[in-house]
């Protein structure tokens, strides 16, 4: 497991937690190993009913390292962002986020693919992925335009407009706006809530709320082919760059 990830397990649920708050919990290729290992024990373990996610510090994660952007950007499936993305549509047992922070990029795309989201009131979601002259990820394309309409999905994915926990449950992209201090104990509490439920009826149950999962993979396909060539491009480059030198991007 990674070092930038901690793991507690009780009442038959994981939680697993980002550790890297010095980097606002940007994801690294070892964290995203870690959580495909988290994922994978979950559905093992017979004794393991609920996967829980949170993060630590002020951040929930500020998404995929721009580091790790430029020194390995991922190409195939076997990239551990792409193993971890693949991972979450097939997550079968109830996946439950609490988001307790800044939530960037896959940050918020993540939460597409959980069951129940809870928000602290503090929590900020952002997806620039056109910013970073890449494509979105994890089938958003796909999945935000039919939750939210066209019009909506584009104002989030192509100005990738900023937004609150308000704003976020508003849109039903989150359950619930929880004060800061409350956050953790009302995730764990709903994620114990399902724990204790008859467990095959609440997987049958997930599986037809997720309906067919066919488009959102081939989605989540070209997605992945277009950001592979899109990493390795001019701009995306110039645009990581200039974040690790702390200065804007320049395109001549
Ligand atoms: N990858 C790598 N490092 C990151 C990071 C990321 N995605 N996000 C933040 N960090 C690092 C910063 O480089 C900084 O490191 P340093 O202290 O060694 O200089 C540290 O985390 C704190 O971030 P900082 O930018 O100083 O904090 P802030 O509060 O001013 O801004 C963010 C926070 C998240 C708004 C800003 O860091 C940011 O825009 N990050 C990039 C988000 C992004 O584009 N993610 C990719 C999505 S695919």
């Amino acid at each position: 497991m990674s070092e930038h990830l901690s793991v507690e397990i009780a009442h038959r649920i994981m939680t697993v937690r980002f550790e890297r708050p010095q980097k606002k919990n940007a994801l690294t290729r070892d964290m995203y190993r870690g959580l495909v290992e988290a994922i994978k024990t979950v559905a093992e373990d017979d004794g393991l009913r609920v996967l829980l996610l949170t993060g630590s510090g002020d951040s929930f994660t500020a998404g995929n390292d721009i580091n790790d952007f430029l020194q390995y950007p991922p190409s195939d499936e076997a990239s551990p962002v792409n193993a971890f993305l693949a991972a979450l549509p097939a997550i079968e047992k109830p996946f439950v986020v609490a988001v307790n922070g800044l939530a960037v990029g896959i940050g918020t795309t993540m939460l597409l693919h959980a069951d129940l989201v809870y928000a602290a009131q503090s929590a900020r979601f952002k997806m620039p992925f056109v910013d970073l002259a890449i494509v979105p990820e994890a089938g958003s394309t796909f999945l935000l335009p039919r939750m939210l309409g066209r019009a909506k999905a584009s104002e989030l994915l192509l100005l990738a407009k900023e937004f609150d926990a308000a704003e976020a449950e508003a849109l039903g992209l989150v359950n619930a706006v929880v004060p800061d201090d409350e956050l953790f104990e009302r995730a764990m509490e709903a994620a114990r809530a399902l724990a204790a439920k008859p467990p095959q009826a609440v997987k049958l149950t997930k599986k037809l709320l997720r309906g067919h999962q066919e488009p959102v993979l081939k989605a989540m396909a070209e997605e992945g082919k277009l950001i592979a060539e899109r990493i390795r491009s001019e701009e995306a480059r110039e645009v990581f760059t200039a974040f690790m030198e702390k200065r804007p991007p320049k395109f001549d």
